[in-house]
């Protein structure tokens, strides 16, 4: 009986990584999903996973790439897969793009300078936000990898200006205008909570606090969370604000197609427009001479009943060609459906919320987590599919 207990137990090495035990639990990003929510405060929690009104879009980006399934192949050699692409006339290892996010160190005190130094370990672009809590300067000096800025156009375009200058003057490859938040979308699980940014902790908070204290102690070492980008200029980076308030005062609504040289004539280098749904705009886009289309609802946070970025690939990719890149987000949670937006047409996806769900359960490592969860999951989807390179693939991959 012995001999046969002690072959089957099985000990593993105590691990003292808090964080490194948390990743032990999770075989995939919805599980860092679970983590996170239950370490972040509720609130924190909610602005990442939370979307625009009924999160209609929201729950569409994630089902529509279920639509789709593989007509597989087999018996193809398939022992060495290539996953290599083109991004903006440079090699990547892997046909994706860290997206921009907005406030990044409410999920790790880190924030955008761990997510940065996980995509240049990856050898992946990272996009940093206008409304990052890192500075420009601060993600340059921890990241050597390819690196993009983000643009929100503000109305103080003195301000626009000079921070695509400073992010010219840091080595960023390629600007991404957003061009999906004319006003903000109404997210009504801050409503509820009543949430600002940077976050409070006050005596309505102090139960959530509690209930939390890794990410309050966290919080609370750390230094004050501000607009690193902007701060000590006016009002902004100061005292907490609702998104809603502040998007709907600093943004220009009035950016329009003419606005367009604009950045031509300041920014020297790839122009991404993020936030194109529908057809004719990216082709508008391509009329501008623009070198990239990032199809995107914002992750179903802006216009609710807005299309999925997966089902607009096919006809863009074929109204474009091949001169206008073309890059997909939206509910991206592993490596298949990478590979699927690929066959549709797509030259490279975008994920936010995923890493952000990996940095919230784990910081720095839960980043690494995501993005070797997806190159694996590509790399399967590949082999199991019969199509051993990413150019291998086409619509005649998929059954719709
Ligand atoms: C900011 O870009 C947000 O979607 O909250």
């Amino acid at each position: 009986m012995f001999r046969t207990l002690r072959s089957v137990l099985r000990f593993r090495r105590f691990e003292f990584s808090a964080r490194k035990r948390r990743l032990a639990t999770a075989a995939n990003i919805q599980d860092l999903r679970s983590i996170a929510q239950r370490r972040l405060p509720g609130g924190v929690f909610d602005y990442i996973d939370g979307a625009a009104e009924d999160e209609v879009t929201l729950a569409r980006n994630a089902k529509r790439f279920g639509d789709y399934v593989f007509d597989p192949r087999v018996l193809v050699d398939v022992s060495s897969v290539d996953t290599k692409t083109q991004i903006l006339g440079k090699e990547r290892p892997l046909p994706l793009i860290l997206s921009p996010t907005g406030f990044t160190r409410i999920a790790d005190p880190e924030g955008e300078l761990a997510v940065a130094r996980a995509a240049a370990r990856a050898g992946l672009p990272y996009t940093l936000s206008t409304l990052a809590t890192r500075s420009i300067e601060e993600v340059a000096g921890v990241s050597g990898g390819p690196k993009w800025f983000q643009v929100y156009v503000w109305k103080d375009r003195g301000l626009v200006q000079e921070m695509i200058e400073r992010a010219q003057g840091a080595g960023y490859e390629a600007i991404v205008l957003t061009v999906d938040t004319a006003v903000l979308g109404r997210r009504e699980r801050d409503i509820r909570r009543g949430f600002s940014l940077p976050p409070k902790i006050g005596l309505d908070t102090i139960w959530d606090g509690i209930r939390n204290p890794g990410w309050t102690w966290d919080f609370l070492r750390s230094e004050p969370i501000a607009f690193a980008n902007v701060v000590g200029k006016g009002r902004l980076g100061g005292d907490p604000v609702s998104l809603s308030e502040f998007v709907n005062s600093q943004f220009d609504q009035a950016l329009s197609w003419a606005d367009i040289e604009w950045f031509q004539r300041v920014w020297k280098g790839p122009i991404v427009i993020k936030g194109i749904q529908s057809v004719e705009d990216a082709l508008t886009a391509q009329s501008h001479g623009i070198d990239a289309v990032a199809l995107s609802n914002h992750g179903g946070r802006q216009l609710d009943g807005a299309p999925s970025p997966v089902e607009l690939l096919k006809p863009v990719k074929q109204a474009v060609g091949a001169d206008l890149e073309v890059y997909c987000d939206g509910g991206i949670r592993r490596g298949s459906d990478i590979v699927k937006a690929m066959a549709l047409g797509a030259d490279a996806c975008m994920i936010g919320r995923a890493y952000l769900y990996g940095l919230g359960a784990a910081g720095e490592p839960g980043v690494d987590f995501v993005l070797e969860h997806l190159a694996q999951g590509v790399t399967r989807t590949l082999a199991l599919t019969g199509r051993p390179r990413l150019r291998d693939l086409d619509v005649g991959c998929l059954r719709q």
